[in-house]
C-alpha cells in the first residue's frame, strides 16, 4: 500500500536480504552455513524471538565495511520508498558488530552515508536510533553510548532490543540517563514477549517516549488507559508478531481492538527481510486479515508522523501529514 507513512520500528539489520547476504559473503570471503538463498530462505521459520535473533546475529557475520552498511541502508531505502514510507527512523545494533571486531565508526558512517543522501535519492527522510543489546550487561551498553559519543550528530535517540524476557527496563536506566544528558530521545522494546511491567518501567524507569511493540499492554487494562491518556506511541509490527508467535494469526491481531481502546498504534515492519513483508506489506495484511477501513488505515499512517521525532521540523510533519489526508484509496 503506497499510503504516506512514517516507518517507526525497523531494525537496519533485518532487512538483509537473502541475496545481499551471498553477495556480500562472496565480496568478504564469508562462509555462510547455507548453499542457496532458497536454503536460506527455507530457514525462516521461528518458534519465538530467540530464534530468529540465532540467525539475525548469525547472518551479520556479512557485513564488514562501511560500504557494506551503505549498501544494506540504501537496499533498505528503496524498498520503502516504493511502499510510500517517507520518513523513517531506523534502528541499528553496534554492539553486534564491535563484538565481532567491526568498528563503531564503520557502522555509523557506512548507514549515515546512506541516509544523509535517502532524502535526494528516494524521497524518505531519515533518522538513526542507536540500540541497546539487553541480553547484554549494563556496563557494555555504557560502553557503547561512549564509543558513539564521536557519531552523535548522526544519532536521534537510543533504543533497547533482543531478547526481552529476564531483561527487564531497569536494567538499563544508568545509561538512559546518560542519553538524556546528551540530549537524546528514548524508545525501547517492551511487551513484545515480556510483561506489562516491562512497559511500565520502560515508561517510569527510562522515561521512553514511545513504546516498541507493546501489544503485552492488552493484559493490564490500567496500564492501558494510562498509555491512552498520555498518548504513548506504540510501533506495532503485526507480521513479526505472527513469524515470532506472540500472536497465533494474524486474524487474531488486537491492532483492532487497540485502535478501538484509543491507544495510538503504528504499523511497522521490524525485520522485513525476515517476517515477510515491509511497512507497505504490514498494511496490506492487516488491512485483508483485519478488514480495517481506509479511516483506520488512514489513522495509522496519520499516527506514525505525530509519532516520529520531527519536533525540530513541524513543517515537515504537518506536509506529511497533509499528504494522508490527501491520498485517495483505490
Ligand atoms: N525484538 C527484539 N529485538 C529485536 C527484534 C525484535 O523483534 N528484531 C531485532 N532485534
Ligand atoms: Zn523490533
Amino acid at each position: 500500500m503506497h499510503l504516506p507513512k512514517a516507518e517507526l520500528h525497523l531494525h537496519i539489520e533485518g532487512t538483509l536480504e537473502p541475496e545481499l547476504a551471498f553477495a556480500l559473503a562472496e565480496r568478504n570471503g564469508v562462509t555462510l552455513p547455507y548453499a542457496t538463498t532458497e536454503e536460506l530462505r527455507a530457514a525462516y521459520q521461528f518458534d519465538d524471538l530467540q530464534s530468529f535473533l540465532d540467525l539475525y546475529y548469525a547472518l551479520m557475520a556479512v557485513l564488514r565495511t562501511e560500504d557494506d552498511f551503505a549498501e544494506l541502508a540504501d537496499a533498505y531505502l528503496a524498498r520503502a520508498a516504493a511502499q510510500g514510507v517517507r520518513h523513517a527512523e531506523i534502528f541499528f545494533d553496534p554492539q553486534a558488530h564491535t563484538a565481532r571486531g567491526v568498528p563503531i565508526g564503520t557502522v555509523i558512517e557506512g548507514l549515515g552515508r546512506a541516509l544523509e543522501r535517502s532524502e535526494e535519492t528516494h524521497g524518505v527522510s531519515t533518522q538513526l536510533i542507536l540500540c541497546f543489546l539487553r541480553d547484554l550487561s549494563a556496563e557494555s551498553a555504557l560502553g557503547t553510548l561512549d564509543a558513539a559519543k564521536p557519531y552523535l550528530h548522526r544519532i536521534s535517540a537510543v533504543g533497547l532490543d533482543s531478547a526481552e524476557v529476564g531483561h527487564p527496563p531497569a536494567k538499563f536506566r544508568e545509561v538512559y540517563e546518560a542519553a538524556t544528558a546528551l540530549g537524546l530521545r528514548k524508545v525501547a522494546h517492551a511487551g513484545e514477549e515480556g510483561p506489562p511491567e516491562y512497559i511500565r518501567e520502560a515508561l517510569d524507569i527510562l522515561g521512553v517516549e514511545r513504546v516498541d511493540h507493546g501489544l503485552r499492554c492488552m493484559e493490564d487494562p490500567e496500564l492501558v488507559a494510562r498509555l491512552v491518556a498520555d498518548r504513548v506511541p506504540l510501533t506495532l509490527c503485526p507480521l513479526s508478531n505472527v513469524r515470532l508467535r506472540t500472536v497465533d494469526k494474524l486474524t487474531d491481531h488486537p491492532l483492532p481492538a487497540m485502535l478501538a481502546a484509543g491507544l495510538h498504534c503504528t504499523v511497522n515492519s521490524d525485520d522485513p527481510a525476515y517476517f515477510g513483508g515491509y511497512a507497505g506489506d504490514n498494511f496490506d495484511a492487516v488491512r485483508d486479515a483485519l478488514a480495517l477501513d481506509p479511516e483506520q488505515l488512514r489513522t495509522l499512517a496519520r499516527n506514525s508522523f505525530e509519532a516520529a521525532f520531527l519536533d525540530h521540523d513541524e513543517e515537515r510533519r504537518a506536509r506529511y501529514l497533509a499528504e494522508v489526508e490527501a491520498y485517495a484509496f483505490d
